[in-house]
C-alpha cells in the first residue's frame, strides 16, 4: 500500500484548480441507467470511487467509455443484479437501486457494510421505495427490490440524523418514471442533489424544489439521453482553504462555486483567516490572530460533516480551546487518536471533540482510516515539525484527484512512496 511523506513547515502560495465534486458525479453516472439512450458527463474526477461505479455500470450491460474527465454511457441493454464484490468496496454504489428500480421495477444490490465513519443503513432510501409500490427483500446481505408497478407518493425522509443525501437521490431516481406525483418531504438539501436533478430534468424528468426540503417529481414516461458538467467539488475546495488557513501565504482557488462554500468560509473567517471571492475564485490570507471555534456538523446549508476532521487539524494548532460537535456521523472521529500521536490536546467527549490549541505538532507515522480523515492528517503534517508519514493512503485516492501534487504545486514538500 503507498504512504505519503508529509514534510512539515513549507509555506503554501499560489492557485489550485478544484476538481469536479465526487459525491455529485457518483449519483449522476448511476442516473444514465434511466434511459437507452447515450449521455455524456464532463468534469468527471479521477478517483478510485469513480472508478469502481464506472466498473458497476459496465458489468451491469453498460457501454463506458471515459476520456480525461468526460465519460459517454449508453444503458440500452442492462441486468438488475450489481456485482458484489465492487459494491462491497463503495457504499455510494447503493444509488443505484433507484434508477434499476425506476427503469427496470426490479434491482438486487449487496447491502453496504458500515464503515469507520459509523453505520450505514439505508432504512430511509427503502422506505422511499416501498411508498412507491416496491417489496424489500433483504437476505444474504443483498437487498432486492421489486415493483410491478411505481406509484408517485408522498414520502417523508427525515431522520433523527436530518436527511439523507444518497436516500434523496435514490428516491428521486425511482420517481422520474413512476405513474402520478411524488412528494418527498425532509429531502436533503445539498447541491449535489441539485446538481443530480439538473441532470435528471436535463434527461426530460419533472422536477421541483431540489435545494429545498421539499421536492416535487411528475413521473413522465422516458427519459432521453443529455449532457452535463458536474459542479466543482466543494469539500475538495473546503480542504483546499483549510491547507491555506494552516499553511498558506495567499491560496487561490479556482473553478469553485463560493455560494457552497459558504458554511466553510464563515467559520474560517471568525478564526481569523482573510477569504475573498471573486467569481468562480476563492482567496485565502492569513489574518493578524487566529481564533479558536465552536464548530456543529448539521446538513446542508449547515457546517459539513466531511469538513470536520479537516477543521479539527486547524484547530490542533489554535490557541485556546474550540468545541466541534459532530451531529451527522457522531463516530466520525477516526482521526484524533492519530492527530493525538502528532501531539494535538484533544478530548473526546461522545460526538464533541474539545481541541486545546497547542504551538506546534509534530511529525509521526500516521494510520489514514476513512477519506476525509486521512486529508486531514495530510493537512496536520503541513504544519508538523518533522516527517508525517500517512500509511494507507489509498482512502485519500477515493476521493481526492492528486492531491499531493496539487499541495506541492502550492510549495508543499510532500513524496508519495509506492509500496
Ligand atoms: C453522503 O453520504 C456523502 N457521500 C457523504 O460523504 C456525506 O458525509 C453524507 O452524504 C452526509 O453529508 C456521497 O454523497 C457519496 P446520508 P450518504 O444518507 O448519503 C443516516 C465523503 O466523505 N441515515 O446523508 O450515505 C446516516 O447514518 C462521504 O465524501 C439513516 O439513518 O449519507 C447518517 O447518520 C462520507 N438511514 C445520516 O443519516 C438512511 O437510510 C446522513 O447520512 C440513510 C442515512
Amino acid at each position: 500500500m503507498d504512504k505519503i511523506l508529509v514534510h512539515g513547515g513549507r509555506r503554501l502560495r499560489g492557485n489550485v484548480k478544484i476538481s469536479g465534486s465526487k459525491n455529485s458525479a457518483l449519483p449522476i453516472l448511476a442516473a444514465t441507467l434511466l434511459t437507452k439512450e447515450p449521455c455524456t458527463i464532463s468534469r468527471v474526477p479521477d478517483l478510485s470511487d469513480i472508478h469502481y461505479m464506472l466498473t458497476i455500470l459496465s458489468e451491469l450491460g453498460c457501454e463506458v467509455e471515459r476520456a480525461s474527465g468526460t465519460v459517454q454511457i449508453r444503458a440500452e441493454k442492462i441486468t438488475t443484479q450489481a456485482p458484489y464484490d465492487i459494491v462491497r468496496k463503495m457504499r455510494a454504489s447503493v444509488c443505484i437501486l433507484g434508477p434499476l428500480l425506476g427503469r427496470e421495477h426490479e434491482a438486487t444490490v449487496s447491502l453496504p457494510g458500515g464503515c469507520v465513519i459509523g453505520d450505514r443503513p439505508i432504512d430511509l432510501h427503502l422506505r422511499g421505495f416501498e411508498s412507491l409500490g416496491a417489496a424489500v427483500k433483504v437476505s444474504g446481505g443483498n437487498v432486492k427490490v421489486l415493483a410491478p408497478k411505481l406509484t408517485g407518493a408522498t414520502i417523508s425522509l427525515r431522520s433523527t440524523f436530518g436527511s439523507t443525501v444518497l436516500g434523496t437521490g435514490n428516491v428521486m431516481m425511482a420517481a422520474v418514471l413512476a405513474d402520478g406525483t411524488t412528494v418527498i418531504d425532509g429531502a436533503a438539501e445539498e447541491p449535489e442533489v441539485v446538481d443530480l436533478a439538473n441532470f435528471l430534468i436535463a434527461m426530460g424528468a419533472k422536477i421541483e424544489g431540489a435545494g429545498t426540503r421539499t421536492i416535487t417529481i411528475e413521473g413522465v414516461k422516458e427519459l432521453h439521453g443529455a449532457e452535463h458538467e458536474v459542479i466543482p467539488d466543494r469539500i475538495e475546495a473546503g480542504t483546499f482553504l483549510v491547507a491555506g488557513a494552516i499553511s498558506g501565504d495567499e491560496v487561490t482557488l479556482h473553478r469553485v462555486n463560493p455560494e457552497h462554500l459558504q458554511a466553510v468560509i464563515s467559520p474560517l473567517r471568525e478564526a481569523g483567516f482573510h477569504i475573498e471571492s471573486n467569481g468562480s475564485k476563492v482567496s485565502i490570507a492569513p489574518g493578524t490572530k487566529r481564533r479558536p471555534l465552536k464548530l456543529d456538523t448539521i446538513p446542508y446549508p449547515g457546517f459539513p460533516t466531511d469538513m470536520q476532521a479537516q477543521m479539527c487539524a486547524l484547530l490542533a494548532n489554535t490557541d485556546g480551546i474550540s468545541v466541534v460537535s459532530e451531529h451527522v456521523f457522531p463516530n466520525r472521529f477516526m482521526h484524533v487518536a492519530e492527530l493525538k500521536r502528532m501531539g494535538a490536546n484533544i478530548d473526546l467527549q461522545g460526538a464533541t471533540a474539545v481541541i486545546t490549541g497547542v504551538t506546534q505538532l509534530s511529525g509521526a507515522p500516521v494510520m489514514a482510516s476513512d477519506l476525509r480523515a486521512s486529508a486531514a492528517l495530510v493537512l496536520a503534517g503541513l504544519q508538523a515539525d518533522g516527517i508525517t508519514e500517512v500509511n494507507r493512503v489509498y482512502h485519500i485516492d477515493r476521493g481526492y484527484e492528486s492531491i499531493d501534487e496539487k499541495l506541492n504545486e502550492l510549495g508543499a514538500e510532500i513524496e508519495r512512496v509506492k509500496a
